[in-house]
């Protein structure tokens, strides 16, 4: 069974970090180790929560447990990790377990922020290019703020796009860039849609994709994706022949996106759903639903990961294509 070891948030309640990406890679057939990098009652936006962060001496622990009992991983996943010390720490243990298994495939979501606005130390981005320059890193996902980031520059068109995305291929030898989200984009003018742009440097294929924006409160939606990506192109790979190694990359993210798509559109008709019956149990009608979705609502928007559940075995290339750029 193809194993693969989880570094990301944990939340008692509700389903971003671990928690959104656990599940589906469980029903992927992955075995799953997981380390927590905090443990939180629930997500930051509620306005309120409760719990702390995983202490460094904890994690460096755990790693030396798992290098005790001599533990190889076909993958490895990191998403939200709170501060520098810890990302260096992590990402240190990481590249080691990979010197034990060359062939290991690790993805990193650097998780610093979105919208322009960060939720991590500022020291984090210069400590995820230190870890960058490393060179063991297989697939990077950031959104359009944290490639921002991770490349000192403003991406809002074409020409911005190709140079950022070809600075982390050049800098970072980095093969697979998945830049996840662009929102503000000359691409996307008037259109209620945002752009997902996938780069392989060994075929040196790039495309964008356009993905009809779905309305409502999401938490977790990177967390999944970046789960879901793993796996697909894990496979693809594998599984598939070099020659085609484009056709890989474009493959996995039409079925990720499809997945996404699925998810957020039982999400969003469950949580609608849901609160509109918690209303009337208070003797309040919802007239205007759309006003209701915020983050006063957002314990109703949480994914709906289990109920998710068929959806995660979908291999077909529906509904999404190639932009080439
Ligand atoms: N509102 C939405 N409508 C449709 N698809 C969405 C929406 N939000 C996210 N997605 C899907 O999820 C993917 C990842 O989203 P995004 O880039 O926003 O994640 P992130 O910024 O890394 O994480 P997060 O927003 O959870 O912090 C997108 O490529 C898209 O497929
Ligand atoms: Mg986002």
């Amino acid at each position: 069974m193809k194993s693969v070891l989880s570094v990301q948030s944990h939340v008692t309640h509700g389903y971003v970090g671990g928690k959104a990406a656990i599940f589906p890679l469980q029903c992927r057939g992955w075995e799953v180790d997981n380390i927590d990098t905090v443990q939180f009652s629930n997500h930051t936006g509620y306005g309120s929560f409760k719990g702390r962060s995983t202490t460094s001496e904890v994690v460096e622990s755990v790693f030396q447990g798992l290098n005790d009992i001599d533990v190889k991983y076909d993958a490895v996943i990191t998403g939200y990790i709170p501060s520098a010390p810890l990302i260096e720490l992590i990402c240190g243990n990481i590249k080691r377990l990979k010197e034990k298994k060359p062939d290991m495939i690790y993805l990193l979501d650097p998780v610093m922020g979105d919208h322009g606005c960060m939720y991590v130390n500022e020291s984090c981005i210069s400590m995820y290019k230190k870890i960058l320059h490393e060179h063991f890193i297989d697939i990077i996902t950031p959104n359009q703020y944290e490639l921002e980031l991770l490349t000192n520059s403003t991406v809002r068109t074409k020409q911005d796009l190709i140079r950022s995305v070809g600075y982390l291929h050049e800098t970072f030898r980095i093969r697979h860039v998945v830049v996840t989200s662009l929102e503000n984009f000359e691409f996307n003018n008037k259109k209620n849609v945002l752009y997902c742009a996938v780069s392989d440097s060994k075929s040196g294929k790039r495309a964008l994709f356009e993905v009809p924006v779905i309305k409502s409160y999401f938490t977790g939606v990177g967390d999944l994706f970046s789960a879901l990506l793993l796996d697909r192109l894990y496979d693809l790979t594998r599984n598939g022949e070099d020659g085609n190694a484009e056709f890989q990359l474009w493959h996995a993210i039409i079925q990720v996106l499809n997945i996404m798509s699925k998810t957020l559109h039982l999400t969003r008709s469950i949580g609608i759903e849901n609160y509109k019956q918690n209303q009337a149990s208070n003797g309040k009608q919802v007239h205007d639903i759309e006003s209701h979705i915020n983050d006063k609502s957002m314990k109703f928007f949480e994914l709906k990961v289990v109920q998710a559940k068929p959806f995660f075995s979908y291999d077909g290339m529906d509904d999404f294509s190639p932009i080439h750029y």
